[in-house]
Formats: C-alpha cells, structure tokens, sequence
C-alpha cells in the first residue's frame, strides 16, 4: 500500500499516476511546442537553453539561444572566451549574473570536468549558476537520467494535481518527492515526462487561470476532479 498522499492515492481510487503520466505524455506528442532546444540533446545546448529560460520568456529566449550557440558553439569556445564578449552577447537577456555564471561554468568543466558536462544532479549543482531545478533539467534532457525538474510551472502543476491543500512550508520538499515518483523510470522517457509537465504548466494550467476545460489530466488531477478551478498559489 503506498503511503498517504503519493500520487497513487491523491488522483483518486480509479485514476493513478501512471494515467497522469499516460495522459500527459499523450497530449505532450500532439501540443508541445516545436522550440529549438527541444531538437537537441546536447548537454552543452541544454545548459545554455536552461540558463537563458530561468527568469526569461521562451518567445524571447529562442533568437538568443541560436545566436549564442553560432559565437561560442562548444563548451570550450564559451571557456575561452573574453568575459567583455560573453557578456555583450547576452546584452537584452538582462540578468547578467546568469552570463557570468555561465561562462564560469564552461571554464570549471574545462578544467575540472575534462570538457564532459556531468551527468548526475549531484555533481550539477555544485557547478556555477546551477540549482536543483536547472542541474534536474539537464540530467534529464540531456541523459535521459529519471530525475524530476520542479520550476515554477511545474510545481504549480504538482500541487493542483496531487497537493491542492500543501501548506505553503515544507510544500518544496514534497512537490519534488511527487516528481520524482511521476518521472518514468521505463518506457517513456525522463525528457518526455518533464518536457511534457513544464508544457502543461505553460500553456494549460497557467499561473493565473487553470484551464481545466481543455486540460488532458483532468480526470487525474484533484484540482480538476473536484471542480475547484480557483487557481493555487503558483
Ligand atoms: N523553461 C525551462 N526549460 C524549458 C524548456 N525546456 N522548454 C520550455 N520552457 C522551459
């Protein structure tokens, strides 16, 4: 018997999380967008891309990423780069610390690391700039590694499905254990799963109005199951 509130129990006696998942990654194959970096996995591309989406839209992300890739097109072009440089290419991303981080990175995997971006979470966010989410991101995208990746998006996702009483303290902890119970181990991939969820986040259940009408997890999400569509805190 799984534990009180794991996903099994919170979508409801006949729904599970695997029909969360089917339903997800279903829906994920017809809509997700056809964005730049999801054509790729290149851990180099992966890290770039999910530096420049933290703090900044995916519609203004796309021109920089492909620019940015064409001057420093390896890990080591960025590591060799004069700072002045790194940072004039990302003048109108704004956070320049993210710049900064970035290129320190590309120089401590040159050094360190012998050039291979790391593969396990734990070694990620000991690197630069990288968070949990971020390091998540590219063990997932990039290797295919069953972590979860819990942005804003994602949690807020999370939380309506699974957890739509959490209170706010310790709600970190427990919306990450649910992603790491959701992302598929066999079958569909890791990328799948957290490209899939971070889209219904995006375009579906948005921060100020959940879209329950049109939403492909209704009938496994307590959110949606209930008829309460007053959206949650993000
Ligand atoms: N935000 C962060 N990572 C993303 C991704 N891979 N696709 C869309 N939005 C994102």
């Amino acid at each position: 018997m799984p534990p009180k509130s794991t996903p099994e129990r919170a979508a409801g006696p006949l729904e599970s999380a695997a029909d969360f998942r089917r339903r997800l990654l279903r829906w994920f194959r017809r809509h997700g967008r056809d964005l730049p970096w999801r054509r790729t996995r290149d851990p180099y591309h992966v890290l770039v891309s999910e530096f420049m989406l933290q703090q900044t839209q995916v519609a203004r992300v796309e021109a920089y990423y492909l620019r940015f890739l064409e001057q420093y097109p390896s890990i080591g072009a960025l590591a060799a780069a004069p700072p002045a440089g790194v940072r004039e290419s990302w003048e109108g991303l704004g956070y320049y610390r993210r710049a900064h981080h970035l290129h320190s990175l590309a120089q401590e995997v040159m050094r360190s690391h012998g050039g291979v971006i790391p593969s396990d979470p734990d070694l990620l966010v000991r690197l630069p700039g990288v968070g949990r989410y971020t390091a998540g991101a590219v063990a997932s995208f990039a290797y295919e590694i069953a972590t979860p990746a819990v942005d804003t998006n994602v949690a807020r996702v999370l939380r309506r499905a699974f957890h739509p009483r959490l209170p706010r303290s310790g709600a970190q902890r427990r919306l990450w254990e649910t992603g790491a119970l959701l992302v598929p181990r066999r079958g569909a991939s890791a990328w799948s799963f957290n490209q899939a969820i971070m889209e219904l986040g995006a375009l579906i259940c948005t921060a100020r109005v959940a879209h329950c009408s049109r939403c492909p997890v209704r009938p496994a999400c307590k959110t949606g199951q209930t008829g309460n569509r007053k959206p949650s805190p993000p």
